[in-house]
């Protein structure tokens, strides 16, 4: 029993990157399972700040295997460039970063196509951070996607210019005006390709049978969150891959019963990027606070966060999807000085009052109702332990366990590693 799984239970931006930072000292491997390069995941260590988007959260651990699973999909370009700018630590991939032949590679045409398909849905666009994520997973379901496995075969130039050109046909189709040379992309591409082909390409569900076999303690990172997953999250505005803790299944090749525990990581509040319904969302003075204390701008994009209260209907959701087990509560220092705090704990709908996600949130009769709480002055960031924390904190966490049953066992109280309280 080896494998823990660590992923986000909100829209994403959880702090799924520190934790993970955090915890791989308990860990011999570090393996993300779904996901490219949309997820911006922030470490914070020795007053520097990085923010990774491919690579595990574990890499600054150079005694740790970081694996790219065959869930991911990988831009060579934005790989390479996190790659230059992780040697600032003296980080040594050669030993420690595999990837996943079996993953999908980003074509500088899937970016184009992502780009297209947003501009032609006009006001309802998903708000895609435009990596070219989703038509990279259509190509990988459609069964025309182009592998890292492909690049150790002669011929891989034919099979990503038949790809290609098929893309083109598809964007001229949407017939929307986009600014780009492909000439210049795919000098840019080819450049990153010959790069990417001196990293370890392996199996990695033989990596991971094989170090399951020894023993050896693996970390599943998930990027997004379960509201963004495919299947369970607020369709149409998702993402493209399985987000919640099936995608480490099949992200990696680990089968269900290998799995010890969920971490679950959420935010004190809730915060979304790009568009879609979100019940909770704040435009007052509350709302701007958490903005600019929480200094919410999206790791990849730069563009601000959404942010509201904390939904509990939704997320007892995410953690039966997920089937939590541990709970981390992030950014808590971001309430400190609120007078107040607000939890929803259902919803009116359509004129009753229910406790689940109904399958439209973006229903206009859908309606918050919450519950209140006392705010704490203290700053936490000064805390060492948790057995200081503010008194009407404790409550507002008490309140949560015994609402959703799972114990919160990290609250986290500023961006650097060192900023955790364990419980
Ligand atoms: P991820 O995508 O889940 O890894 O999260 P992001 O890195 O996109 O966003 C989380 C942001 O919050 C980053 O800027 C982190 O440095 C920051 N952060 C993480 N934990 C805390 C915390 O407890 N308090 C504060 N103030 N910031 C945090
Ligand atoms: P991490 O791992 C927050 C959002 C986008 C958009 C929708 C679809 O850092 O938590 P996509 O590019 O996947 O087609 O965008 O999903 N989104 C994220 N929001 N954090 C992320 O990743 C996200 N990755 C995608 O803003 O609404
Ligand atoms: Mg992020």
């Amino acid at each position: 029993m080896a494998v823990d799984l660590l992923l986000g239970l909100q829209w994403g931006d959880e702090g799924k990157g520190k934790i993970v930072d955090v915890l791989t000292s308990n860990y011999d491997i570090i393996a993300r399972f779904q996901g490219g390069p949309n997820a911006g995941h922030t470490l914070v260590f020795n007053d520097k700040k990085y923010v990774l988007h491919t690579i595990p959260s574990g890499i600054f651990h150079n005694d740790k295997i970081n694996l790219i699973g065959n869930g991911v999909v990988i831009d060579p370009v934005i790989l390479n460039k996190e790659i230059e700018n992780i040697k600032k630590e003296n980080v040594d991939i050669s030993k420690t970063l595999f990837i996943s032949r079996k993953a999908h590679l980003i074509l500088p045409t899937h970016r184009l196509l992502d780009a297209a398909s947003e501009k032609s849905k006009g006001k309802n666009k998903i708000g895609s951070t435009l990596k070219g994520i989703g038509p990279t997973y259509m190509d990988k379901t459609g069964r025309n996607g182009f592998r890292v496995g492909d690049l150790e075969s002669k011929n891989w130039k034919t099979k990503y210019y038949d790809l290609s050109k098929k893309h083109q046909q598809l964007i001229d189709f949407y017939n929307v005006e986009l600014d780009f040379s492909l000439e210049d992309l795919e000098s840019e591409f080819f450049e990153a390709i010959e790069k990417l082909k001196k990293i370890n390409f392996v199996d990695s569900e033989n990596l991971l049978f094989e170090s399951q076999d020894k023993n050896k303690s693996i970390l599943a990172e998930g990027a997004q969150g379960s509201l963004l997953d495919i299947d369970f999250g607020t369709y149409p505005y998702v993402t493209s891959s399985n987000t919640t803790a099936a995608g480490a299944c099949t992200g990696l090749g680990i089968s269900p019963n290998s799995i010890n525990d969920v971490f679950g990581i959420f935010k004190a509040y809730t915060t979304r990027v790009g568009s879609g319904p979100f019940p909770t969302e704040l435009f007052d003075d509350y709302g701007k606070t958490m903005s600019k204390v929480g200094n919410e701008f999206g790791a990849t994009t730069g563009r601000p966060r959404r942010c509201g209260w904390l939904d509990l209907v939704a997320l007892k959701y995410a953690c039966r999807i997920n089937g939590v087990t541990k709970l981390m509560m992030m950014k808590t220092d971001v309430l400190s000085g609120f007078d107040k705090i607000l939890v929803c704990t259902k919803y009116k709908y359509r004129g009753e009052t229910i406790e689940n996600l109904p399958y439209n949130l973006s229903e206009e009769s859908l309606e918050p109702v919450y519950e209140e709480f006392e705010g704490w002055s203290e700053d936490l960031r000064e805390l060492k332990s948790a057995d200081n924390l503010p008194k009407s904190l404790n409550k507002y966490i008490d309140f949560l366990e015994s609402e959703l049953n799972i114990p919160i066992v990290i609250v986290s109280v500023g961006p650097d590693r060192k900023e955790t309280l364990f419980r």
